[in-house]
């Protein structure tokens, strides 16, 4: 039996000196609310996606909520989504009282499908969510020809490029997310970014109700402190490296696990793949309900702790059907241990694991 102190866990944090210095630093200065490291956060990661501001947020949660808000959408409007996602666009349309318009993704990427969200347009269509999932951009090219405002969800992707442009500069209006085991950990947080000074200025007269010069049921507190921050910015500096890792990760697990019958990450021509997760596709689990949950488990009685890369798709949830592709991805999409910190002694160990288990 393994204990759960040998388990290769899906996800961990790369926290380094560094991070434990700037974190530090902060707790003795005894400026550890949002402060002027927010703000360096906000004006560094702008200057990383070349764009004209940030504000920073407590969630990618709430940097969703606070873009549709921004955009001034509300009751009467619909906000088009991918069904496979987790569940913060939906609940960022819901609390803004619009209506969610799930749409069903492409399978080779397992990002929303292009055509479908152009199905789903009416004269109430005010904005898409487009997540850019796993690492790999969606197609913006095809999702800017709908004429729809679209507000890019980069809170698992970051530093890629679509057709020459980096994701994150595409859309109205772009949300990241600083969950401990996102690209950038900052414990939890998130920003919203443009070029667009006037939604900036919405996103941040909205974050915070202090000073408001009136009452407002729409304003909350949520703002990220200067402990975050600082964690963020120190992260920040190192994503590069951190992307590299990534990438001969990636590499390795390529060489490592072409099994018959499993399909590994794709990229196309027009995109790069950064990698946030490294899912795998098992097709011929798409006829068995509980193929998936048993593979699971007998991986983590290797060792190995793998998940569903979504937990359950939007749609299951609220009992919609004709979403075959995301059915399809929450049969047979597996997500095993990726992130910079995992050692060659592990991969090793993955690779035995999966071959045991799929081969
Ligand atoms: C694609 C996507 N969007 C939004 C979020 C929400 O971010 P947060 O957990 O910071 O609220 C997540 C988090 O898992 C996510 O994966």
């Amino acid at each position: 039996m393994t204990t759960v102190a040998s388990m290769i866990p899906h996800s961990r944090p790369s926290i380094g000196e560094e991070d434990l210095r700037a974190t530090a630093e902060v707790l003795r200065s005894g400026q550890i609310a949002q402060g002027p490291r927010v703000e360096r956060f906000e004006h560094d990661m702008a200057g990383f996606l070349d764009l004209r501001g940030g504000v920073a947020v407590s969630s990618g949660t709430a940097a969703l909520e606070l873009s549709l808000r921004a955009l001034r959408i509300g009751a009467g409007d619909e906000v088009i989504m991918p069904s496979y996602v987790c569940q913060a666009p939906w609940l960022a349309a819901q609390r803004v009282g619009a209506e969610a318009r799930l749409v069903d993704i492409d399978l080779q990427t397992f990002n929303i499908d292009p055509v479908a969200a152009g199905r789903a347009v009416t004269n109430k269509t005010r904005a898409i969510i487009v997540p850019h999932l796993f690492g790999l951009p969606a197609d913006l090219t095809a999702l800017e020809k709908l004429g729809v405002p679209l507000i890019e969800d980069c809170a698992q992707t970051l530093g890629v490029t679509e057709s020459g442009r980096p994701v994150g500069t595409v859309g109205r209006l772009t949300v990241c997310s600083f969950y401990a085991t996102k690209l950038l950990c900052a414990g939890e947080g998130g920003m919203v970014l443009s070029n667009d000074e006037e939604l900036l200025d919405r996103v941040r007269s909205l974050r915070e109700y202090d000073g408001a010069p009136t009452l407002d049921s729409s304003s909350f507190n949520l703002k990220l402190t200067d402990l975050q921050a600082a964690l963020g910015l120190s992260q920040l500096e190192r994503l590069q490296s951190f992307q590299e890792r990534r990438c001969f990760l990636a590499a390795t697990y390529r060489e490592a696990l072409s099994f018959k019958g499993v399909f590994l990450p794709t990229a196309s021509p027009y995109t790069q793949h950064g990698y946030y997760r490294f899912t795998i596709r098992i097709p011929h689990l798409r006829t068995d309900p509980d193929g998936l949950p048993s593979l699971i488990s007998r991986l983590e009685q290797q060792g190995i702790h793998c998940r569903k890369p979504v937990f359950r798709p939007l749609h299951l949830y609220l009992d919609q059907s004709g979403f075959p592709k995301s059915d399809e991805a929450d049969r047979t999409a597996l997500s095993i241990p990726f992130y910079p910190d995992l050692t060659d002694d592990e991969v090793r160990q993955i690779h035995q694991s999966l071959s045991k288990v799929l081969s």
